[in-house]
């Protein structure tokens, strides 16, 4: 296979997907290059979240492909994907709260290499995982944070922390459902600060309903609606766009 520095992390080829009768995802076809920063929006049931649980593999295509590092992955499971360099977080929570910040990414690590571990051992007795969550959480500002149970972290950092997972499988791409959900708008600002953080070079796809915190993370925006991007181009056009607005950003003010 021919590597090149253009080379897609992740192409989309008329990727659609219907639940019976109803066209949840029609046609949608993107680019995503190493190190891009790019949205999907659009109203809710417009399809989003089903096209990411299509990316990843979660559901299969009805039609179109899914390229991944020049791979056509269309027909492979979710666990193919990761190991080719692609995570998502999900729209949901997904953490152990009663657990410590470092037991919860340790098991993440440990879930991925799908190591049998004893249970009177420590988790942490385990050299390489705990190097390994170490430098993950050093990397996005958490070390000092590894003993604090998730429950006690504000609502915004156990969003972090979610992202923090994703990222226990040394992605290249990583797919965001909505990080900002359910956050106050500061601790949006500081979900968009600790995204503009990341390893500049890890692209990201992310959905968001949380204007601005789109406008601060990426610069392309596709915008879905009942399925079809409707539009899609860099931030500004896309703001100033008066379809977009009418159809989305007019309902947010
Ligand atoms: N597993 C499923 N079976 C049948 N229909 C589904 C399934 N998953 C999603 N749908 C339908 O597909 C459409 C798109 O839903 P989806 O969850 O992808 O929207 P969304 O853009 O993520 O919305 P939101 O912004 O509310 O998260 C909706 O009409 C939804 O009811
Ligand atoms: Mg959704």
């Amino acid at each position: 296979m021919a590597t090149s520095g253009a080379q897609p992390a992740l192409e989309l080829r008329g990727l659609s997907k219907s639940f019976g009768g109803l066209h949840a995802v029609r046609g949608v076809t993107l680019r995503v290059l190493p190190g891009d920063r790019k949205a999907i929006i659009g109203p809710n049931g417009a399809g989003k979240t089903t096209l990411f649980n299509v990316i990843t593999g979660i559901l299969p295509a009805t039609s179109g492909e899914t390229v991944l590092f020049g791979t056509d992955v269309t027909a492979w499971p979710t666990h193919r994907r990761t190991a080719l360099g692609m995570a998502r977080t999900f729209q949901v929570t997904n953490l152990f709260p009663k657990l410590t910040v470092l037991d919860n990414v340790l098991l993440a690590i440990q879930g991925l290499r799908g190591m049998k571990f004893v249970v009177w051992r420590p988790l942490a007795s385990y050299r390489d995982l705990y190097e390994k969550a170490r430098r993950l959480l050093e990397q996005v500002g958490f070390w000092d944070r590894r003993d604090v149970q998730v429950r006690n972290l504000s609502h915004g950092e156990q969003r972090q922390i979610e992202i923090v997972l994703g990222l226990a499988s040394d992605p290249k791409i990583l797919l965001l459902d909505e990080p900002a959900a359910g956050l106050s708008s500061g601790e949006s600002r500081e979900m968009a600060e600790f995204l503009n953080r990341l390893d500049p070079t890890l692209a990201i796809l992310l959905i968001e309903h949380d204007m601005d915190v789109v406008f601060d993370v990426v610069d392309h925006i596709s915008v879905l609606h009942f399925g079809e991007v409707l539009e899609e181009g860099p931030t500004e056009v896309i703001r100033a766009s008066p379809k977009v607005r009418e159809i989305y950003l007019g309902a947010e003010d």
